[in-house]
């Protein structure tokens, strides 16, 4: 597959995915994803536009968000709609770029975990899904790949705060096949890294890979990574595509086969909202 090939088929799964918990509106030339779960998700140019977006269309969707009580926010392959990131930032939102990386499962370099490690798939099991849930908000909750004081011990207490409708929603999802995760484990069953993807059709995405700062760099988010392409491709997938945090992550994705195809913008506009949102803003699983 070319590297144009990649990034189109890129395109169109991130406009699919959250189509698989939410109902769509068009908003000028964009796709706002109303949820329909407890996962939020980030608005999108519709696939096919044609011409070039305006500060004016962010500043539209971001009054149709506050309608809502979304959170306002956009993201975008910045190859496919590269007008996108100046017209965010001329409407005044923040804007991002990230590494975006795809794989093709047969081309996978495997990492296997290190000893007294187990790594497996999780089921659709509540008290299994807060555990892990909880293990990727500490681990996104101290710095990106420094490694730290917090381990298992921080566990139990970071469990209690773990939100139950997200839960519901990865139990249900998993069920269905929509989100499979992926943890390691020490010799007393408590997880220290873990990982998800979320396969649409033949393509997928590597999501919320985090490792307790305890136990960072012994190769746990790699070998949690290579289990979940593992099974991507017992599930008949042939693109896992990546979005990495910054070069330190994109450089442990490239050591396992990803390969850089282009980069994804994502805006959001935290200032205050103009009308009082409906209802709560709800979670996503982090990239
Ligand atoms: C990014 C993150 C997931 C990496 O987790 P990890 O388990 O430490 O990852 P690995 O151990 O597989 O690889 C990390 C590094 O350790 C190195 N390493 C692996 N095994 C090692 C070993 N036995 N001894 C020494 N170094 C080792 C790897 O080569 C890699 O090196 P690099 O920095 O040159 O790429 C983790 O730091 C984290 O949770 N960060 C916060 C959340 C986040 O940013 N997630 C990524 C979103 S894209």
């Amino acid at each position: 597959m070319t590297r144009r090939a990649h990034i189109d088929r890129a395109d169109e799964y991130l406009h699919a995915v959250p189509l698989t918990g939410s109902e769509s509106e068009t908003v000028g030339p964009f796709t706002l994803f109303r949820p329909t779960s407890a996962l939020s998700y980030y608005g999108r140019p519709t696939p096919g536009l044609s011409s070039a977006i305006d500060p004016a269309d962010v500043t539209r969707f971001g009054h149709r968000c506050d309608e809502l009580g979304l959170p306002r926010a956009l993201e975008w392959v910045v190859e496919i709609a590269p007008s996108a990131s100046s017209a965010c930032v001329n409407a005044g939102w923040d804007v991002v770029e990230h590494p975006l990386l795809a794989l093709e499962p047969s081309q996978i370099a495997p990492v296997v975990s290190p000893p007294g490690v187990t790594v497996r798939r999780l089921r659709a099991d509540r008290s299994d899904l807060r555990q892990a849930w909880a293990t990727v908000q500490i681990a996104f909750a101290h710095g990106r790949s420094d490694t730290g004081t917090a381990g298992t011990a921080a566990l139990e207490a970071e469990n209690a705060r773990v939100d139950s409708d997200l839960i519901s929603t990865f139990e249900q999802r998993t069920a269905r096949g929509e989100t499979v995760t992926a943890a390691a484990y020490d010799d007393g069953g408590r997880p220290l890294a873990v990982g998800q993807h979320q396969p649409v059709g033949s393509t997928t995405e590597v999501v919320a890979v985090g490792t307790l700062p305890a136990h960072r760099r012994q190769g746990l988010a790699a070998a949690v990574i290579t289990t979940l392409v593992q099974d991507a491709a017992e599930r008949g997938v042939d693109l896992v595509l990546l979005s990495a945090a910054g070069d330190d992550s994109a450089r442990l994705y490239e050591r396992l086969g990803f390969r850089r195809i282009g980069s994804v913008g994502a805006a959001e506009d935290t200032r205050p909202r103009a009308v009082p949102p409906r209802s709560a803003d709800a979670g996503s699983p982090p990239r």
